[in-house]
């Protein structure tokens, strides 16, 4: 039996002892005071055995409890193939601590599903049963119709953007297995409330996504059993990285040391080309198609102008886009509004901080002509020796032209 239930036992016989001697005192006709006290004192006694009794049963029912645990452990380690009472397998090298996992441990947290299906839950659900659930758990964030919400992630469509500047990569257009959709869905979403769907309902939203993305037809039903027949659009879209192999073996030979550069010279800042590009500048990057639409048509206005050249201009001026604005609304960021700059007098945009050789050109009134830019474009810190624009200059003529073409065109 219990040890702590054995605790109790010698406190229950004390207690039986005093009320014997309670009792022999009182038969020796002491004072009827004297024989009050006692009787309260007996009865205090015997309330004390009474809560002694109770505790004594409680602690029994506990240790019992205890017992039956020991058991259901003992079984569940019968079963794996371990001991509770064998110390734990020292492990060389470690500290020992801890315990082999229990296989139903293991089961518990082993519910990754692979793309051969291996790991999938039987079940089953259709694209109508998925959108419901959808709309219901997922659509605040991802949108109806799995479009996104705000900057929550789209997840259908982006289909052959892969190759863009702002590839759109969706489970539909980038996932090249169907079984991370599963998991990933399974394991992590609703965010917020992870864990929370069925088999059955996890089944249905992924039915639901490949309908959003015009995979499957509305009567389609995704269950364990036709898992692995869905094909996805970007299976063929990964290649095995192969560098370990290949291009490694290249890295490990010695380095040339000979017919060095005699001299390093640096040609950008970090600052300057806006490695991480404020707001506004991202802005003025991401929307230069806004501008183009007003360049043509002051273009026209400016006449004369070779329309082929200004279009040439305007993919050339890319990279002044980092630092210059051109066309309505533009603003002075790191180098100043470029409207209306042929014809204009150097260094004379309002609110811009110049370099002292731009200042002195214009307190020396001089003016922004085809040629003299030109000269500029070409060799900026040639031509304005000290100028803080830290651009190496453009080498083509042809560009440089074309980028004249595309400034003429922005009147003031
Ligand atoms: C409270 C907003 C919210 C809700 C609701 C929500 N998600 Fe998401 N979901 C997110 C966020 C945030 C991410 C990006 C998580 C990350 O990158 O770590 C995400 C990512 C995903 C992705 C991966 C997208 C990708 O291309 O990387 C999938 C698929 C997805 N959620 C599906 C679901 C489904 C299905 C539900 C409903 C069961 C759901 N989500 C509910 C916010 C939400
Ligand atoms: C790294 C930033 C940067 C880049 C890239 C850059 N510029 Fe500049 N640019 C400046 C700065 C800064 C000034 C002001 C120079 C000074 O004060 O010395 C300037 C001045 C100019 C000026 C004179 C403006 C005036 O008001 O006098 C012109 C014209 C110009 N840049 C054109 C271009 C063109 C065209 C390109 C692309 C081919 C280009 N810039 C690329 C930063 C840049």
């Amino acid at each position: 039996m219990s040890k702590s239930l054995n605790l109790f036992v010698p406190a229950i016989g004390g207690t039986v002892l005093l009320l014997g001697l309670a009792y022999g005192i009182s038969s020796r006709e002491y004072g009827a005071a004297t024989i009050d006290s006692l009787e309260a004192r007996v009865q205090q006694i015997e309330a004390n055995a009474a809560q002694a009794t109770a505790e004594a049963q409680a602690a029994a029912a506990e240790a019992a409890r205890l017992l039956q645990e020991r058991e259901e452990l003992a079984a569940l380690a019968a079963v794996s193939g371990a001991s509770l009472t064998a110390p734990a397998p020292v492990i060389e090298g470690t500290y020992g601590l801890g315990r082999v996992a229990f296989d139903e441990e293991i089961a518990a947290w082993d519910v990754d599903v692979l793309p051969d299906g291996r790991g999938l839950p039987e079940g089953r659900g259709d694209v109508f049963t998925g959108e419901e659930v959808f709309v219901d758990k997922c659509a605040s964030c991802h949108g109806d119709f799995a479009e996104g919400v705000g900057n929550w992630p789209v997840l259908a469509g982006g289909f052959d953007t892969l190759a863009n500047r702002d590839p759109v990569k969706t489970v539909g257009s980038y996932w090249p297995y169907l079984s991370t959709a599963w998991d990933y869905i399974n394991r992590s979403m609703p965010f917020g409330e992870a864990g929370t769907l069925t088999p059955d309902e996890t089944y249905a939203i992924v039915a639901y996504l490949l309908y959003s993305n015009n995979m499957v037809d509305d009567d389609f039903e995704l269950s364990h059993e036709n898992f692995t027949e869905v094909e996805m659009y970007n299976a063929d879209g990964f290649v095995v990285d192969d560098r370990p192999e290949l291009e490694y073996a290249e890295w490990r030979t010695e380095p040339c040391m000979e017919n060095c550069k005699e001299s390093v010279e640096i040609t950008m800042r970090a600052t300057f080309l806006d490695v991480t590009p404020d707001e506004d500048v991202e802005a003025a990057v991401s929307a230069p198609a806004t501008e183009a639409t007003p360049a043509v048509a002051v273009a026209e206005d400016a006449g004369g102008i070779d329309p082929a050249l200004i279009a040439a201009g305007e993919g050339a001026f890319r990279q002044c886009q980092t630092c210059h604005q051109v066309g309505e609304g533009a603003r002075n960021r790191t180098g100043p509004v470029l409207n209306g700059v042929i014809g204009q007098a150097i260094g004379s945009v309002g609110g811009f901080r110049y370099s002292g050789v731009f200042e002195q050109a214009n307190a020396a009134g001089e003016v922004w002509t085809a040629e003299s830019l030109a000269a500029f474009l070409t060799d900026p810190r040639g031509t304005m020796s000290g100028t803080k624009m830290a651009f190496r200059g453009v080498g083509d003529e042809a560009e440089v032209a074309a980028l004249i073409a595309y400034l003429q065109s922005f009147a003031d």
